[in-house]
């Protein structure tokens, strides 16, 4: 039995970005600029059994987030909790929180909107919908989901 069955490892300290819709793990690497070699250990679960469905988990040792990151991460991932582990305990976990306003964070996609015209304007959007992510441009109404968000992240 036992050598058949190989569980993700766990880790010794990182973080543990856990619950996040399928298919939006490799999104969430991208987010965090993760492409190539680190130099520290990641581990990527993708379509794993949840306790109510699936999910996709991504697990990174040494590594710890900022707010700016987990707001990038809200908008893609809504669903995750972020997990900080030392010596291999769980010692905080929250649910990441998907902001009211986006500010500097993402890059408007209409190209002829004021903030892509070389003006000193920080790109700023409403979000207008949090179960399934919707961000709407302050500046011109452009409406953009999740796809969007993570081809024009800043
Ligand atoms: N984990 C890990 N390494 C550790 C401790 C935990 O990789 N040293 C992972 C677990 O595999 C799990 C996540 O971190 O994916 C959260 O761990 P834990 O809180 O122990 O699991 P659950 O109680 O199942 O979490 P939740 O209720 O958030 O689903
Ligand atoms: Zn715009």
């Amino acid at each position: 039995m036992t050598d058949q069955v190989l569980k993700v490892q766990k880790i010794k300290n990182g973080i543990v970005i856990d619950h996040i819709p399928c298919g939006m793990a490799l999104k969430v690497l991208k987010i965090l600029g993760i492409e190539g070699d680190i130099g520290s250990t990641v581990t990527l679960a993708m379509h794993v059994k949840s306790k109510n469905g699936w999910k996709d988990v991504v697990k990174i040792e040494d590594r710890y987030l900022d707010e700016r990151e987990l707001d990038k991460i809200a908008l893609i991932a809504p669903t995750a909790t972020v997990n900080i582990v030392k010596d291999y305990k769980v010692v905080t976990k929250h649910r990441v929180k998907v902001p009211d306003v986006v500010k500097g964070i993402v890059k408007c996609m209409n190209p002829r909107c004021i903030t892509n015209q070389n003006e000193p304007i920080e790109p700023e959007f409403k979000v207008v919908s949090k179960d399934k992510i919707i961000i709407k441009c302050r500046y011109c109404g452009r409406e953009m989901d999740s796809e969007d968000i993570v081809e024009n992240i800043l």
